[in-house]
């Protein structure tokens, strides 16, 4: 397919970062740390064969992952370590039937979880574990974090979610980017001018308001991602702060996460 000039120039531009990032802080190369599931795991998997690394940033709608995943892509890729990026609701299995669902609004909450957590298992089993066996880094927009809140917020059991989720490979590194609702509005209007519906928490019925509902509800989600913390141990990276400062702390973590040690 022909490459259009602006693309052209987009392409140049990240070459030209990639470039620039080999100069500044280099990558850590990689040192091998063993793997371990939640719980039960997928069966027949060889730990000791994830070569890989995971890492994960977690963090509400418009809290800035994508652009700070754009970064650190660049920067990994720009010193010779190739990166696979994964996020929810991206398996080819259910992906499409899930977003037919949810215009519809039709499912009961327990379907709608084993419908996500559907989507999960098979990005698990089919990218991210065979990326971890060929050594990639992979990179996660969002993991089992989100999908446990979300359930956990709309009154699911604690203890089923957990059972649930317990098929997920422990990250290396979990980075949850906090940034307050009022931020997040601010943010979500200026790229979208609108705010989603179910990012807004309008399916529990809080209020016809859908601000006061978005506030509400993710305020709900930032109480149980915190909650989850030291359980699930995420390093909370304080996202109201300007992009670089939140990058270079990004990038120095996940050094230390590449040099062999846990964040
Ligand atoms: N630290 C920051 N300070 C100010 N604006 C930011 C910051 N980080 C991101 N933004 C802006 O906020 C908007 C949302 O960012 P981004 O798309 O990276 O978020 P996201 O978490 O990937 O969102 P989504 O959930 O929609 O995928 C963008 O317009 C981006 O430029
Ligand atoms: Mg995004």
């Amino acid at each position: 397919m022909p490459t259009s000039p602006k693309s052209k120039v987009a392409s140049k531009k990240r070459e030209h970062r990639k470039a620039e990032f080999r100069s500044k802080l280099k990558v850590t190369p990689p040192i091998l740390s063993s793997k371990k599931f939640y719980g039960h795991g997928i069966p027949e998997i060889s730990l000791e064969q994830l070569t890989g690394k995971l890492i994960v940033l977690e963090g509400a709608d418009g809290s800035g992952r994508s652009t700070q995943i754009r970064g650190l892509v660049d920067w990994l890729e720009g010193n010779g370590h190739a990166t696979v990026q994964v996020g929810i609701k991206r398996s080819t299995l259910v992906s499409e039937e899930l977003e037919r669902a949810q215009e519809g609004n039709i499912l009961s909450q327990t379907t709608m979880s084993l419908f996500y957590a559907t989507d999960f298992a098979d990005q698990l089993e089919n990218i991210i574990i065979p990326s971890l066996k060929a050594g990639f880094i992979v990179i996660a927009d969002r993991y089992i974090y989100t999908l446990m809140a979300r359930d956990l917020v709309r009154g699911m059991n604690r203890q089923w979610v957990k059972n649930l989720y317990s098929m997920a490979l422990i990250p290396d590194a979990v980075y949850y980017l906090n940034v307050s609702p009022q931020q997040l509005i601010q943010r979500n209007l200026a790229k979208t001018q609108s705010l989603d519906f179910w990012e807004s928490g309008m399916d529990l019925g809080m209020t016809r308001d859908m601000f006061d509902s978005f506030v509400q509800y993710q305020h709900k989600m930032q109480q149980e991602f915190l909650r989850m913390q030291k359980a699930y141990k995420f390093k909370v990276i304080d996202g109201d702060r300007s992009l670089d400062a939140i990058y270079e702390e990004l990038k120095t973590s996940i050094n230390h996460v590449l040099a062999g040690n846990r964040e």
